[in-house]
């Protein structure tokens, strides 16, 4: 009688999760996952935008904006394997993310460590063109280096 309770009791719980999972929860949650890490990514290409463009001479910006630009990057970077690591099979959300990132996984997030490095050394030197320009240019690989092997055309 015990035992038929306990199994009676333990088959209406997973009843209660199956029936409170919507099919769409997948879907839904690896859109989200894609948007994160999009607009992640996207912090960091304005941000870098925005230091290309007063690199190249084309804006001025206080030394106290490039700091935060720069800081700003470390921090997406930082968060880098944080937002990349849910696979996102069904996301009907369009993705540029290669599936060889989950494959290739200490590869792949082995690269935010550096940009992050990086970008806080860039901070240092905000405002000292000369002193940024190697920085960038090392910045600069990451995005390239990371961006062949793990994002499809
Ligand atoms: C560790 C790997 C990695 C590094 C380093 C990296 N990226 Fe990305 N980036 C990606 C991946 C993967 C995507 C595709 C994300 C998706 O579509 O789901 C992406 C997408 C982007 C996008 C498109 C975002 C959107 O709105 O769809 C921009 C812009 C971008 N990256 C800029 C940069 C810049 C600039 C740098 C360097 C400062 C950089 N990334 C460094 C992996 C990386």
């Amino acid at each position: 009688m015990k035992h038929f309770v306990k199994t009676a009791l333990l088959t209406a719980t997973l009843g209660l999760t199956v029936a409170a999972l919507p099919a769409q929860a997948d879907e839904a949650s690896d859109n989200a996952a894609v948007q994160t890490r999009e607009h992640m990514m996207a912090g960091i290409g304005g941000a870098m935008g925005t230091l290309g463009c007063y690199m190249k001479g084309q804006c001025e910006l206080p030394n106290g904006v490039i700091h935060l630009l720069a800081e700003g990057i470390a921090f997406s970077a930082s968060t880098g394997p944080d937002v990349f690591k849910t696979q996102t099979p069904d996301a009907t959300e369009k993705t540029t993310a290669s599936a060889d990132i989950w494959t290739n996984w200490d590869d792949f997030a082995g690269h935010f460590p550096k940009l992050e490095e990086n970008a806080l050394k860039l901070a240092e030197v905000a405002g000292d063109k000369a002193a940024m320009g190697p920085i960038m240019a090392e910045m600069g690989k990451s995005c390239k280096g990371c961006h062949d092997d793990y994002r499809t055309k």
